[in-house]
């Protein structure tokens, strides 16, 4: 998209070099011509990538069934669901569609807000929601900004799949045993990159906070907008959980597997490519989410961790097996499924952190022992 380029190297040529985290927003969250801002097919079999709401229906059935649980932990009292970034609102309606059918009770004392920028993918969740026929007072709309959100404390669930991965990211490496950061800066042959200081809030909000230690050569990524995030949820959060999907790991993980390279990627028609500065506005790019990063400001933000475990283990444990076996089996829905939750598919490098406030001990069936279900 060249338009959106241009921009770019007209901010570039303004500032001389920006982090690379104003690169990744400027080609992710521009107004008009960014990524997530497009009316462009971003996932799904025409789209670049699939999640796994797009995969098979299942995978919401389950996250409704474990709000229905978070909902009798909490006394039954009213309850608010906030999915941010819900995309075409695949995982929404059938969250929805699930409680409707199978916990009525549940289903009259609950709200939905979904938080979404994208104005194409709000307009195909009204859509999407109203051919399920849901009544226009189950569901509103808010927004999500630096400011924070746009609605009152809740008492309820804050859940995402795959929102934090698509933050724009800081990136360091280490140079001759110093830790620097990478700018982008633009000349006659194109974008490069420029190794300089770290900026002052990297600085702080992540270096001293966590203290990471990196190799000579390693390079990573540093998320400030997932910290940022997670300290204004937890500002919303009167009582209840949070529910974050995503894939990544711990800080330990993520660079035990993905050794010195960050985990920086871009995503193009089901293509994986690490030309960052290719297509500015077409191509997905994103990183691994770390997860201790989300623990830690959580923890400091008043969340208490109630479980981290793989997408696997989670789906295993909230019963998937016994709801395929329930399921109309053709062999295509049974491979669909299995990707869900088989380690080389999504299974692993997907995890579930799920986080709570003011909420006593709270015993959820998606993190129990593996060994403790009946086969
Ligand atoms: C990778 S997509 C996730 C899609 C969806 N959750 C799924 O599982 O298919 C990230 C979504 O987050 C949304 N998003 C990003 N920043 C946002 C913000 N500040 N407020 C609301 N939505 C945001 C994007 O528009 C996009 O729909």
């Amino acid at each position: 998209m060249e338009l959106l380029r241009d921009l770019i190297i007209k901010e570039v040529h303004k500032k001389g070099k920006i982090p690379f985290a104003e690169f990744m927003q400027m080609a992710l969250y521009h107004p008009k011509y960014g990524y997530y801002n497009s009316d462009k097919e971003r996932v799904g079999r025409f789209g670049d990538y699939y999640t796994s709401p797009t995969v098979h229906r299942i995978f919401g059935e389950l996250i409704a069934k474990q709000l229905e649980e978070m909902w009798r932990i909490m006394g039954k009292e009213t309850f608010t669901i906030v999915e941010m970034g819900a995309n075409k609102g695949w995982l929404c309606c059938d969250i929805i569609h699930s409680i409707k059918k199978e916990y009525p009770v549940f289903y009259d004392n609950f709200h939905y807000i979904i938080v979404e920028s994208n104005p194409y993918a709000r307009e195909k969740q009204k859509l999407l929601l109203e051919s399920i026929h849901v009544t226009d007072e189950k569901v509103s709309w808010h927004t999500y900004s630096e400011d924070g959100f746009s609605f009152d404390r809740i008492r309820g669930c804050f859940l995402s799949n795959e929102f934090v991965d698509a933050l724009p990211v800081h990136r360091l490496k280490v140079k001759n045993k110093v830790l620097k950061e990478i700018y982008v800066s633009y000349n006659d042959s194109g974008f490069f990159e420029i190794d300089d200081e770290v900026s002052p809030d990297v600085s702080k909000g992540y270096i001293e906070t966590f203290q990471i230690h990196l190799s000579e050569g390693w390079e990573c990524e540093v998320n400030l907008g997932a910290a940022e995030w997670l300290k204004h949820v937890s500002e919303k959060l009167r009582k209840g959980f949070v529910l974050t999907i995503d894939y990544g790991d711990t800080t330990d993980g993520l660079y035990r597997e993905n050794g010195s390279d960050g985990t920086l990627r871009c995503y193009y028609k089901h293509t994986v490519n690490r030309d960052y500065y290719e297509r500015p506005g077409e191509q997905d790019i994103t990183a691994h989410v770390d997860f201790t990063n989300l623990m830690n400001t959580g923890r400091s933000a008043g969340l208490e961790v109630t479980g981290f475990t793989k997408q696997s283990h989670y789906l295993l444990a909230l019963g998937i097996l016994e709801r395929l076996n329930n399921t109309n089996k053709d062999i295509e829905t049974i491979l669909k499924v299995k990707n869900l939750f088989h380690p080389e598919g999504m299974g692993d490098v997907f995890k579930v952190l799920i986080q709570h406030k003011n909420v006593e001990n709270p015993q959820l069936t998606g993190l129990r022992p593996l060994h403790s279900l009946a086969m």
